[in-house]
């Protein structure tokens, strides 16, 4: 096999010998990231305009469309959501003087997943510290302390934010049954409280994002581990490592491994569509609240 081998290493920041266009990649991921971390923060920070009501302008009146924006889900507090757990209008121990948005309540749950994910971890590393900018590209520090020292001994976590994950993960399925579940007529005519089987564009949206999602959170290396029995090799089952186990035990989560691997293979795709569709449900289900766009009703 042909190998090449770099002459000398770099030791200025930024010094390479790659002729190729290196920094398109981490360029890239710092605009991604960019404008979805501000569109959320601003989406989240609202407290408006998460489902869609029959007074578009005031964002008020009964609901007309079954739908809640992932980035308020589960809605925990809103008196007159029919999504809301609590018709509080916020907690009763949240500031008076601080404006309240029932997203800013959950978006740590869905976030510290994504924060700790490693291929998020390699994609920001990259594009916000250039810590390396990309392989054989030099480093703005000599040293490499990993992830064994505060603060970034936090990314050990991402094992736990795991379950987190999966709890969002039902509570959006949840949703997108809900999303079949119209408070309206084909006609736009209210039900007074009663519901219809019904499907609109936005119902598709909340589906593909779901599906998007659980691509994403099964394709995790810690869900590969948990999925696998929480082995550390299967290759030698019968020492201390594979859990001295016998193959039959094995087969069942060697198969859900396999399941999770597969995801697993291209979880940067799945990563990046999943961000794309979990804010492009917000958007769409916003404007169409907003009475900017018109939402599509299938039947
Ligand atoms: Fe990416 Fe766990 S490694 S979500």
């Amino acid at each position: 096999m042909a190998s090449v081998v770099a002459e000398r290493k770099p030791t200025a920041f930024g010094e390479t010998q790659r002729k190729d266009p290196w920094w398109v990649g981490p360029t890239s991921v710092l605009i991604g990231l960019l404008i979805f971390i501000i569109y959320s923060t601003w989406a989240g920070l609202q407290g408006n305009y998460f489902e869609i009501r029959e007074d578009r302008a005031h964002f008020a009146g009964h609901d007309v469309a079954p739908y809640l924006s992932p980035f308020y889900a589960p809605l925990l507090y809103d008196k007159e959501s029919p999504h809301a757990w609590s018709q509080e209008p916020k907690p009763s121990w949240w500031p008076s003087f601080l404006p309240f948005s029932a997203a800013v309540l959950i978006l740590a749950g869905p976030g510290s997943f994504r924060f700790t994910c490693y291929y998020y971890r390699k994609a920001y590393y990259r594009a916000f510290w250039a810590d390396p900018p990309a392989c054989a590209v030099g480093e703005p520090r000599k040293s490499y302390w990993g992830e064994n020292h505060w603060p970034l001994l936090f990314q050990n976590f991402h094992r736990y934010t795991l379950y987190i994950a999966l709890v969002f993960l039902a509570l959006l399925t949840w949703d997108v049954l809900l999303a079949f579940w119209w408070p309206t007529d084909r006609a736009g005519n209210y039900l007074n409280g009663s519901h219809q089987l019904g499907m609109g564009l936005g119902t598709l949206i909340m589906l593909v994002n779901v599906l998007l999602i659980a691509g994403f959170t099964f394709g995790c290396n810690s869900m590969r581990h948990l999925s696998g029995g929480r082995l550390n090799h299967f290759a030698c089952f019968t020492c201390p490592a594979g859990g001295g186990q016998p193959v039959e035990k094995l087969r069942p989560s060697y198969y859900t491994w396999r399941i999770s691997t597969y995801f697993n293979l291209n979880h940067m795709a799945w990563a990046w569509l999943s961000l794309l569709s979990v804010g492009f449900a917000d958007l769409y289900i916003r404007l169409c609240a907003m009475g900017i766009w018109n939402d599509i009703r299938f039947f």
